[in-house]
This record gives C-alpha cells, structure tokens and sequence, in this order.
C-alpha cells in the first residue's frame, strides 16, 4: 500500500469524489476538504460532509466509503457532480464516468487513485468549538458538517 502526496493540495487544489454504496445504489459527490494521518495506530482518512447532502444518508449506512483522486481532464466533471445532487437527477449518467464496483464499495475507471476506506467514526463539528470568524463564514446559514474517519484499508 502505497500513495505520495502532497496533502495540502490533494484536496484542495485537486479535488476528489466521495462515494458510498453499491452498485445498485450508490452516490458520489465532490470533496475539496479531507486528510489522511494515523490514529489509533492505523492509516486513516477524514471528511467533512454537511448533513444535507444525499451522499451523507450513503456513508451513514455503508461500512466503507472511497475517496477517487482525478487528473486534471476531469476537474470540469467534478465541478459538476459537486454541484448537482444525486437527490434531484441521475448525475452519474451525466458526468459519463464509468462506475466500478469494488468488493465494499465503489470508485470508477477514470479514477488515478482510490483510498478505500473502512469507516470508524462519525462526529458532527460542534460549531461551539470554533473560532467566530468560521462559525459565521461556514454555519451561520448553513448545516452543519459531519466528520467521518476512515481506515485506509486499501490504495487502488
Ligand atoms: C470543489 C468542491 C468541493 C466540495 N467540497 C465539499 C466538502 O468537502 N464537503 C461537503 O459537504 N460538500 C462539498 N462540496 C459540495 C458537494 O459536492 C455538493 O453539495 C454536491 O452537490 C452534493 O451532492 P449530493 O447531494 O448528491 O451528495 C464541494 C463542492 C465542490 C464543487
């Protein structure tokens, strides 16, 4: 297992896709907040989802969830399905990514790398813990995010 990075502009200069479900059912949505670490001594990923987003409901009741890293080709893709919600429209069919399954979850061919993630924890950001000046820009008017922590189980 095996994946060299640049943290800080893995995510957020270069974006990723969220995903939970099956091939059945599943959804992904664009991410541009995340880490990778250790805790509890192993190899985690984190993300940050509002609680209104449809691919929370996914994560909330799947054990893994991935997150697919993209090269640049495909950065107009991800603006869209970080735009659009699986709620309203069958976003996967326009965005023209292949789906793969995996044996957990799901990530697709386009997709240079994927973290598989078994999750481990769910909290919700407590607005009362942060500083005012991002409690006003990112809550005020807005849901909250939960924090998921997952243990990179697998790199594709
Ligand atoms: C570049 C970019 C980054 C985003 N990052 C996040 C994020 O980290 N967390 C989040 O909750 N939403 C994020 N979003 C918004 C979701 O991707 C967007 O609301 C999406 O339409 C949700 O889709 P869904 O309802 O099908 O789950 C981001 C959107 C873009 C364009």
């Amino acid at each position: 297992m095996n994946f060299q990075t640049d943290i800080f502009e893995q995510y957020d200069k270069k974006w990723a896709l969220l995903t939970a479900g099956n091939k059945e059912k599943f959804n992904t949505m664009t991410i541009s907040w995340g880490g990778l670490g250790t805790l509890w001594g192993k190899p985690v990923a984190n993300v940050y989802v509002r609680t209104t987003r449809y691919t929370h409901e996914f994560i909330d009741n799947s054990d893994y969830f991935t997150i697919s890293f993209f090269s640049d080709e495909y950065k107009k893709t991800l603006a869209v399905l970080g735009s659009k919600s699986g709620r309203d429209m069958d976003k996967m069919k326009d965005s023209g990514l292949v789906p793969k399954q995996l044996e957990h979850s799901m990530t697709f061919e386009e997709a240079e790398v994927t973290l598989v993630c078994k999750k481990l924890f769910k909290q919700t950001l407590d607005v009362k813990n942060m500083p005012e000046d991002i409690r006003t820009q990112y809550y005020e008017n807005q849901p909250d995010h939960d924090m998921y922590i997952g243990e990179v189980v697998e790199i594709i």
